[in-house]
Protein backbone atom coordinates (compact mmCIF):
# COMPACT_ATOMS: atom_id res chain seq x y z
CA UNK A 1 0.00 0.00 0.00
CA UNK A 2 1.17 3.53 -1.17
CA UNK A 3 1.07 6.31 1.88
CA UNK A 4 1.25 10.46 1.04
CA UNK A 5 4.48 12.17 3.03
CA UNK A 6 4.38 15.87 3.23
CA UNK A 7 7.62 17.39 4.25
CA UNK A 8 7.28 20.28 6.50
CA UNK A 9 8.09 23.37 6.76
CA UNK A 10 8.67 22.92 3.16
CA UNK A 11 5.51 21.81 2.51
CA UNK A 12 6.59 19.11 -0.38
CA UNK A 13 4.61 16.54 -0.99
CA UNK A 14 5.31 12.34 -2.40
CA UNK A 15 3.89 8.85 -2.33
CA UNK A 16 6.12 6.46 -0.63
CA UNK A 17 5.57 3.13 -2.12
CA UNK A 18 5.32 0.29 0.60
CA UNK A 19 8.70 -1.25 0.42
CA UNK A 20 10.65 2.01 0.48
CA UNK A 21 11.50 4.42 3.31
CA UNK A 22 10.95 7.86 4.03
CA UNK A 23 14.30 8.83 2.74
CA UNK A 24 14.25 6.56 -0.08
CA UNK A 25 11.03 7.95 -1.09
CA UNK A 26 11.96 11.42 -0.46
CA UNK A 27 14.94 10.96 -2.96
CA UNK A 28 13.27 9.40 -5.87
CA UNK A 29 11.21 12.27 -5.49
CA UNK A 30 14.11 14.91 -5.39
CA UNK A 31 13.60 15.83 -1.91
CA UNK A 32 17.13 15.87 -0.46
CA UNK A 33 16.61 14.95 3.53
CA UNK A 34 19.85 14.91 4.94
CA UNK A 35 21.43 11.17 5.29
CA UNK A 36 24.49 9.67 5.19
CA UNK A 37 24.76 6.03 6.47
CA UNK A 38 21.40 4.89 5.35
CA UNK A 39 22.01 2.38 7.74
CA UNK A 40 20.33 3.77 11.05
CA UNK A 41 23.86 3.93 12.97
CA UNK A 42 24.82 8.17 12.03
CA UNK A 43 21.31 9.81 13.44
CA UNK A 44 22.27 12.41 10.22
CA UNK A 45 18.29 11.59 8.70
CA UNK A 46 16.93 11.75 11.85
CA UNK A 47 13.55 14.04 12.16
CA UNK A 48 10.18 14.60 13.81
CA UNK A 49 7.48 12.72 12.83
CA UNK A 50 4.20 15.52 13.06
CA UNK A 51 1.47 13.50 12.37
CA UNK A 52 0.80 9.71 11.03
CA UNK A 53 2.42 6.38 11.88
CA UNK A 54 5.92 4.86 11.02
CA UNK A 55 7.24 1.10 11.52
CA UNK A 56 10.87 2.44 12.41
CA UNK A 57 12.78 -0.29 11.17
CA UNK A 58 16.06 -1.50 12.66
CA UNK A 59 18.39 1.12 13.77
CA UNK A 60 21.23 1.46 16.71
CA UNK A 61 20.24 2.96 19.80
CA UNK A 62 23.10 5.01 19.71
CA UNK A 63 21.40 6.66 17.06
CA UNK A 64 17.84 7.27 17.79
CA UNK A 65 17.17 7.19 21.48
CA UNK A 66 13.81 5.92 23.22
CA UNK A 67 13.44 9.29 25.14
CA UNK A 68 14.02 11.06 21.27
CA UNK A 69 11.15 8.21 19.44
CA UNK A 70 9.23 9.00 22.83
CA UNK A 71 9.80 13.44 21.20
CA UNK A 72 8.07 12.07 18.44
CA UNK A 73 11.50 11.58 16.28
CA UNK A 74 12.81 9.01 13.69
CA UNK A 75 15.32 7.76 11.30
CA UNK A 76 13.62 8.31 7.87
CA UNK A 77 16.47 6.18 6.43
CA UNK A 78 14.69 3.11 8.31
CA UNK A 79 11.16 4.40 8.94
CA UNK A 80 8.67 3.34 6.74
CA UNK A 81 5.05 5.01 6.67
CA UNK A 82 2.29 2.93 7.88
CA UNK A 83 -0.20 5.83 7.12
CA UNK A 84 -0.04 9.09 5.49
CA UNK A 85 2.63 10.85 7.64
CA UNK A 86 3.70 14.70 7.85
CA UNK A 87 7.30 14.99 8.68
CA UNK A 88 9.52 17.81 9.83
CA UNK A 89 13.04 17.89 8.23
CA UNK A 90 15.30 20.37 6.82
CA UNK A 91 15.89 19.54 3.03
CA UNK A 92 18.61 20.32 1.37
CA UNK A 93 18.97 22.67 -1.72
CA UNK A 94 22.47 22.43 -2.58
CA UNK A 95 22.17 18.56 -4.10
CA UNK A 96 18.84 18.56 -6.04
CA UNK A 97 19.44 18.01 -9.45
CA UNK A 98 22.18 15.45 -8.66
CA UNK A 99 21.49 12.62 -10.42
CA UNK A 100 22.83 8.96 -8.77
CA UNK A 101 23.82 6.99 -11.28
CA UNK A 102 25.80 3.55 -11.29
CA UNK A 103 28.61 3.73 -13.73
CA UNK A 104 31.24 1.33 -14.41
CA UNK A 105 35.24 2.87 -13.93
CA UNK A 106 38.58 1.60 -14.44
CA UNK A 107 40.94 1.80 -12.04
CA UNK A 108 43.66 3.80 -13.23
CA UNK A 109 45.80 4.70 -10.56
CA UNK A 110 46.78 3.05 -7.41
CA UNK A 111 49.33 5.03 -4.70
CA UNK A 112 49.85 3.78 -1.08
CA UNK A 113 49.38 6.94 0.47
CA UNK A 114 49.72 5.17 4.21
CA UNK A 115 51.51 1.53 5.06
CA UNK A 116 47.46 1.08 5.61
CA UNK A 117 46.05 3.24 3.23
CA UNK A 118 45.65 3.15 -0.54
CA UNK A 119 44.50 5.90 -2.83
CA UNK A 120 42.82 4.53 -5.97
CA UNK A 121 42.13 6.65 -9.02
CA UNK A 122 39.19 5.59 -10.98
CA UNK A 123 38.07 6.43 -14.43
CA UNK A 124 34.41 6.82 -16.12
CA UNK A 125 33.35 5.86 -19.20
CA UNK A 126 34.88 8.48 -22.14
CA UNK A 127 31.51 9.52 -22.36
CA UNK A 128 30.27 9.93 -18.27
CA UNK A 129 30.73 12.74 -15.84
CA UNK A 130 29.76 12.37 -12.45
CA UNK A 131 28.34 15.73 -11.34
CA UNK A 132 29.08 15.74 -7.29
CA UNK A 133 29.50 18.19 -4.28
CA UNK A 134 32.87 17.69 -2.77
CA UNK A 135 32.34 15.81 0.45
CA UNK A 136 29.97 13.17 -1.12
CA UNK A 137 30.55 9.55 -1.55
CA UNK A 138 29.94 6.87 -3.61
CA UNK A 139 28.85 3.04 -2.94
CA UNK A 140 31.51 0.19 -4.80
CA UNK A 141 29.41 -3.02 -5.71
CA UNK A 142 30.64 -5.80 -5.59
CA UNK A 143 29.49 -9.06 -7.41
CA UNK A 144 27.92 -10.31 -4.16
CA UNK A 145 25.45 -7.82 -4.05
CA UNK A 146 27.73 -6.27 -0.70
CA UNK A 147 28.42 -1.88 -1.14
CA UNK A 148 31.40 -0.40 0.14
CA UNK A 149 31.03 3.11 0.79
CA UNK A 150 34.05 5.32 0.41
CA UNK A 151 34.27 9.50 0.10
CA UNK A 152 35.45 10.98 -2.63
CA UNK A 153 38.61 12.73 -1.82
CA UNK A 154 38.76 15.01 -5.22
CA UNK A 155 36.73 17.84 -5.86
CA UNK A 156 34.45 18.64 -8.29
CA UNK A 157 36.13 20.81 -10.91
CA UNK A 158 39.24 18.35 -10.96
CA UNK A 159 37.00 15.09 -11.98
CA UNK A 160 39.20 13.76 -14.63
CA UNK A 161 39.32 10.59 -12.25
CA UNK A 162 37.56 9.59 -8.75
CA UNK A 163 39.75 9.75 -5.74
CA UNK A 164 38.83 7.12 -2.86
CA UNK A 165 41.30 6.54 -0.46
CA UNK A 166 40.56 2.51 0.98
CA UNK A 167 42.17 1.64 4.55
CA UNK A 168 43.11 -1.89 4.83
CA UNK A 169 40.79 -4.18 7.37
CA UNK A 170 42.67 -7.57 7.12
CA UNK A 171 40.33 -9.88 6.36
CA UNK A 172 37.95 -6.96 4.82
CA UNK A 173 36.17 -8.08 1.74
CA UNK A 174 36.60 -4.97 -0.63
CA UNK A 175 40.02 -3.69 1.63
CA UNK A 176 42.04 -7.13 1.32
CA UNK A 177 41.57 -7.71 -2.26
CA UNK A 178 42.22 -3.73 -2.84
CA UNK A 179 45.58 -4.32 -1.14
CA UNK A 180 46.35 -7.72 -2.05
CA UNK A 181 45.14 -8.49 -5.70
CA UNK A 182 43.98 -5.18 -7.36
CA UNK A 183 45.57 -4.17 -10.42
CA UNK A 184 45.62 -0.88 -12.47
CA UNK A 185 43.18 -1.55 -15.25
CA UNK A 186 41.23 -3.82 -13.28
CA UNK A 187 37.24 -2.63 -13.91
CA UNK A 188 35.04 -1.83 -10.88
CA UNK A 189 31.00 -0.78 -10.03
CA UNK A 190 29.97 1.89 -8.21
CA UNK A 191 26.62 4.44 -7.43
CA UNK A 192 26.69 7.72 -6.30
CA UNK A 193 27.09 10.34 -5.57
CA UNK A 194 25.53 10.08 -2.23
CA UNK A 195 25.16 11.76 1.22
CA UNK A 196 24.75 15.15 2.18
CA UNK A 197 27.59 16.19 3.75
CA UNK A 198 29.41 18.88 1.67
CA UNK A 199 30.31 22.73 2.93
CA UNK A 200 27.23 24.44 3.03
CA UNK A 201 27.63 27.63 1.10
CA UNK A 202 23.96 29.46 1.42
CA UNK A 203 21.69 29.33 4.31
CA UNK A 204 18.95 26.73 4.70
CA UNK A 205 15.48 28.38 5.26
CA UNK A 206 14.73 29.59 8.25
CA UNK A 207 18.62 30.28 9.24
CA UNK A 208 18.98 33.44 10.86
CA UNK A 209 22.36 35.40 12.17
CA UNK A 210 25.46 35.61 10.54
CA UNK A 211 25.24 34.51 7.20
CA UNK A 212 26.95 30.97 6.06
CA UNK A 213 28.70 32.07 3.03
CA UNK A 214 30.72 34.32 5.84
CA UNK A 215 30.58 31.78 8.73
CA UNK A 216 34.13 30.60 9.95
CA UNK A 217 34.30 26.84 9.47
CA UNK A 218 36.14 24.48 11.06
CA UNK A 219 36.70 20.94 9.43
CA UNK A 220 37.84 18.07 11.77
CA UNK A 221 39.56 15.04 9.88
CA UNK A 222 40.22 11.23 11.62
CA UNK A 223 42.06 8.48 9.63
CA UNK A 224 40.46 8.08 6.03
CA UNK A 225 37.90 10.28 7.19
CA UNK A 226 40.55 13.00 5.56
CA UNK A 227 39.55 12.40 2.43
CA UNK A 228 36.07 14.12 1.90
CA UNK A 229 37.61 17.03 3.90
CA UNK A 230 40.28 17.10 1.28
CA UNK A 231 37.30 17.16 -1.29
CA UNK A 232 35.86 19.90 0.05
CA UNK A 233 38.98 21.74 0.93
CA UNK A 234 40.03 22.08 -2.57
CA UNK A 235 36.26 23.01 -3.45
CA UNK A 236 36.83 25.69 -1.88
CA UNK A 237 40.75 26.80 -2.79
CA UNK A 238 39.33 26.53 -6.23
CA UNK A 239 36.12 28.57 -5.74
CA UNK A 240 37.83 30.90 -3.89
CA UNK A 241 36.09 30.86 -0.50
CA UNK A 242 37.38 33.83 1.94
CA UNK A 243 35.34 32.32 4.85
CA UNK A 244 38.08 30.76 7.64
CA UNK A 245 38.70 27.77 7.31
CA UNK A 246 40.40 25.62 10.28
CA UNK A 247 41.96 22.01 9.86
CA UNK A 248 41.99 19.52 13.07
CA UNK A 249 43.47 16.60 11.82
CA UNK A 250 43.73 13.59 14.31
CA UNK A 251 45.96 10.56 13.78
CA UNK A 252 47.10 8.00 16.06
CA UNK A 253 50.77 8.65 14.94
CA UNK A 254 52.86 10.56 12.28
CA UNK A 255 53.12 8.12 9.62
CA UNK A 256 49.29 7.99 9.84
CA UNK A 257 48.84 11.82 8.74
CA UNK A 258 49.25 11.50 4.97
CA UNK A 259 49.33 13.98 2.00
CA UNK A 260 50.49 15.86 5.35
CA UNK A 261 53.15 17.65 3.11
CA UNK A 262 50.10 18.73 0.59
CA UNK A 263 47.93 20.17 3.83
CA UNK A 264 50.72 22.29 4.61
CA UNK A 265 51.61 23.56 1.39
CA UNK A 266 47.50 24.85 1.45
CA UNK A 267 48.69 26.85 4.66
CA UNK A 268 51.35 28.54 2.95
CA UNK A 269 48.97 29.32 -0.05
CA UNK A 270 45.51 30.80 1.16
CA UNK A 271 45.92 33.10 3.73
CA UNK A 272 42.56 32.21 5.02
CA UNK A 273 43.52 28.95 5.80
CA UNK A 274 45.07 27.40 9.38
CA UNK A 275 45.82 23.35 10.10
CA UNK A 276 46.40 21.57 13.44
CA UNK A 277 47.29 18.16 13.16
CA UNK A 278 46.88 16.39 16.46
CA UNK A 279 48.34 12.91 17.19
CA UNK A 280 46.86 10.78 19.94
CA UNK A 281 49.86 7.85 20.25
CA UNK A 282 53.39 9.86 18.60
CA UNK A 283 56.03 7.14 18.38
CA UNK A 284 59.46 8.19 19.75
CA UNK A 285 60.71 8.04 16.30
CA UNK A 286 58.15 11.00 15.53
CA UNK A 287 59.58 13.50 17.40
CA UNK A 288 56.07 15.14 17.87
CA UNK A 289 56.16 18.49 18.82
CA UNK A 290 53.03 19.49 18.10
CA UNK A 291 49.65 18.94 19.39
CA UNK A 292 48.95 15.75 21.32
CA UNK A 293 45.47 14.00 22.38
CA UNK A 294 41.71 13.85 21.15
CA UNK A 295 41.16 15.62 17.91
CA UNK A 296 38.31 17.09 19.42
CA UNK A 297 39.99 17.94 22.72
CA UNK A 298 42.08 20.27 20.55
CA UNK A 299 39.26 22.02 18.74
CA UNK A 300 36.94 23.15 22.13
CA UNK A 301 40.94 24.12 23.34
CA UNK A 302 41.19 26.33 20.92
CA UNK A 303 37.12 27.58 20.68
CA UNK A 304 35.66 27.69 23.76
CA UNK A 305 32.81 29.27 22.15
CA UNK A 306 31.84 27.63 18.73
CA UNK A 307 28.34 29.73 19.02
CA UNK A 308 29.62 31.62 15.70
CA UNK A 309 30.97 28.47 13.60
CA UNK A 310 30.07 25.22 11.38
CA UNK A 311 31.41 22.37 12.00
CA UNK A 312 32.17 19.17 9.45
CA UNK A 313 33.95 16.18 10.96
CA UNK A 314 34.61 13.02 9.04
CA UNK A 315 36.08 9.86 11.19
CA UNK A 316 35.57 7.03 12.88
CA UNK A 317 32.42 6.87 15.13
CA UNK A 318 33.77 6.97 18.34
CA UNK A 319 35.44 10.57 17.19
CA UNK A 320 32.04 11.49 16.15
CA UNK A 321 30.20 10.86 18.80
CA UNK A 322 32.98 12.55 21.47
CA UNK A 323 32.79 15.96 18.98
CA UNK A 324 29.50 15.75 19.28
CA UNK A 325 28.83 16.19 22.73
CA UNK A 326 32.15 18.24 23.22
CA UNK A 327 30.92 20.98 20.46
CA UNK A 328 27.43 20.84 22.13
CA UNK A 329 29.07 21.92 25.40
CA UNK A 330 30.54 24.07 23.83
CA UNK A 331 27.71 26.03 22.49
CA UNK A 332 27.82 24.69 18.50
CA UNK A 333 24.03 24.95 17.29
CA UNK A 334 23.02 21.76 16.29
CA UNK A 335 22.14 22.48 12.95
CA UNK A 336 25.80 23.48 12.38
CA UNK A 337 27.54 20.05 12.84
CA UNK A 338 27.60 18.37 9.96
CA UNK A 339 29.47 14.88 10.48
CA UNK A 340 30.26 11.97 8.22
CA UNK A 341 30.55 9.16 10.42
CA UNK A 342 32.16 5.61 8.99
CA UNK A 343 29.14 4.33 10.05
CA UNK A 344 27.85 4.67 6.17
CA UNK A 345 30.24 1.47 5.94
CA UNK A 346 28.71 -0.11 8.88
CA UNK A 347 27.94 -3.17 6.85
CA UNK A 348 31.59 -2.74 5.49
CA UNK A 349 32.57 -3.33 9.25
CA UNK A 350 34.34 -6.31 7.52
CA UNK A 351 36.00 -4.14 4.72
FE1 LIG B 1 19.86 7.39 8.83
FE2 LIG B 1 22.51 7.34 9.20
S1 LIG B 1 20.92 6.83 10.62
S2 LIG B 1 21.39 8.11 7.48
Amino acid sequence: MNFRVRIEPSGHEFVAESSETVLEAALRHGCNLPYSCRNGACGTCKGKVIAGSLDYGTYESRALSESEKLAGMALFCRARPLSDVVIEAREIGAARGITIKTLPCRVIRMERLAPDVMGLHLKLPQNERLQFLAGQYVDILLRDGRRRSFSIANAPHDDAALQLHVRHLPGGVFSEHVFTRMKEKDLLRFQGPLGTFFLREEDEAGTTGQQAAARPVILVAGGTGFAPIKGILEHAFYAGLKRPIHLFRGARARRDLYLDDLVRSWEQAYSNFRYTPVLSAAEPADRWEGRSGWVHEAVVQDYPDLAGYEIYASGPPPMIEAGRQAFAAHGLPADRLFYDSFEHALDNTAG
